[in-house]
């Protein structure tokens, strides 16, 4: 089932195990895909006084997905906990997999710890404090989104937590309070509970204009094993003097004309992360010998990647960059329908 939340979608809709309210509920999970996102334009406009950058950017939702699992633990009813698991395995994977394969230590997996850093814990115990709703949870999370990417995964994993919990601890909350909720976690949050793929995001990222598209986009994005710190990036940016806007990309995107936008990618972010970190030049070139439309660092980095007309091109480029390096993540993904 897919939610009306940015590419965010749901396969399971009740939790196992006994709910505080005493209500036996029949052995399912309820599992949440939470999307990466790319950013196709981003102009930075200034700084503002509460120390974030004026922005404005294009994020689209694509298919490149972190998952996860609720359940109540009976043992602790008012405790939110998380465990966090690298899921090195296939997209296609569904949560009741992945979660056997886990306990039985398949290869693949490593359990990290988890930790009320976390956005999704944040996430949680936010809602709890605004509402004061006394119930707990627990998370199993499964990460594919790499980390310091500029992909958008903790704040994806934090939307699905506010969509997840607003369903389960039935709090009610409107679409506009869960977003003003996520943009207290952090600037990209909001995006992911807007209900199409690709959107105009203002303000510090959390001012939403959700757009639709003809056709859907075709990616391939490579991660190097480095990665950089959006705060970091984000001190080395200057704005320029004359800003461009993205009105022209979606223009060309509305009309489906690819050729057009892929000439319009643009992110102020990428000189200052390609000053801090020389993997990005490196991906730049590599991108630029392959045959695709544009190409591209997504956010504050260090994910790179190239928009395709069709998945087989994608998915033609992917093998060239991984015959290229080892090191590299490299996914094909589009954004979601
Ligand atoms: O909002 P978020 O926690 O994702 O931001 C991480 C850091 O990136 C902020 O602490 C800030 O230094 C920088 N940032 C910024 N302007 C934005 C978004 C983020 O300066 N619009």
């Amino acid at each position: 089932m897919r939610l009306r939340g940015s590419g965010l979608f749901l396969t399971g809709l009740s939790l196992p195990g006994t709910p505080p309210t005493g209500r036996r509920q029949p052995d399912h999970s309820l599992v949440v895909h939470a999307p990466a996102k790319l950013n196709l334009f981003l102009e930075v406009l200034g700084k503002r006084d509460d120390g974030f950058h004026e922005l404005e950017t294009l994020m689209v939702a694509v298919s490149l997905y972190d998952t996860l699992i609720f359940s109540f633990k009976e043992e602790a009813p008012e405790e939110v906990s998380l465990r966090c698991f690298d899921a090195c395995f296939r997209q296609s994977s569904v949560g009741s997999a992945l979660r056997q394969n886990a306990t039985e230590g398949a290869t693949g997996f490593t359990e990290v710890p988890d930790g009320r850093d976390n956005l999704a814990v944040r996430a949680a115990e936010l809602l709890r404090s605004k509402t004061g709703c006394r119930q707990g949870i627990h998370i199993d999370l499964y990460k594919r989104i790499p980390a310091e990417a500029g992909l958008a995964g903790g704040s994806s994993d934090a939307a699905a937590v506010l969509f997840a919990l607003n369903r389960i601890w039935q709090l009610g909350l409107s679409r506009d309070e869960l977003q003003s909720f996520a943009s207290e976690i952090g600037s990209d949050v909001s995006f992911f509970l807007n209900p199409q793929s690709i959107a105009i995001c203002r303000g510090r990222g959390e001012i939403i204009e959700p757009l639709s598209l003809p056709n859907r986009l075709h990616f391939v994005i490579a991660k190097p094993p480095s990665g950089l710190s959006t705060a970091d990036v984000f001190r080395h940016c200057r704005a320029r003097d004359s800003p461009c806007g993205v009105s022209s990309l979606v223009d060309s995107l509305k009309r489906g004309d690819l050729r057009t936008a892929g000439q319009r990618l643009m992110n102020s972010l990428q000189s200052p992360a390609e000053e801090l970190n020389s993997d990005i030049g490196r991906l730049k070139a590599n991108f630029a010998s392959i045959n695709h439309i544009g190409h591209l660092m997504s956010g504050s980095g260090t994910a790179y990647f190239g928009v395709c007309r069709h998945r087989r091109e994608a998915r033609k480029a992917a093998a060239r960059l991984r015959s290229g390096t080892s090191s590299d993540q490299v996914f094909v993904v589009a954004n979601p329908p």
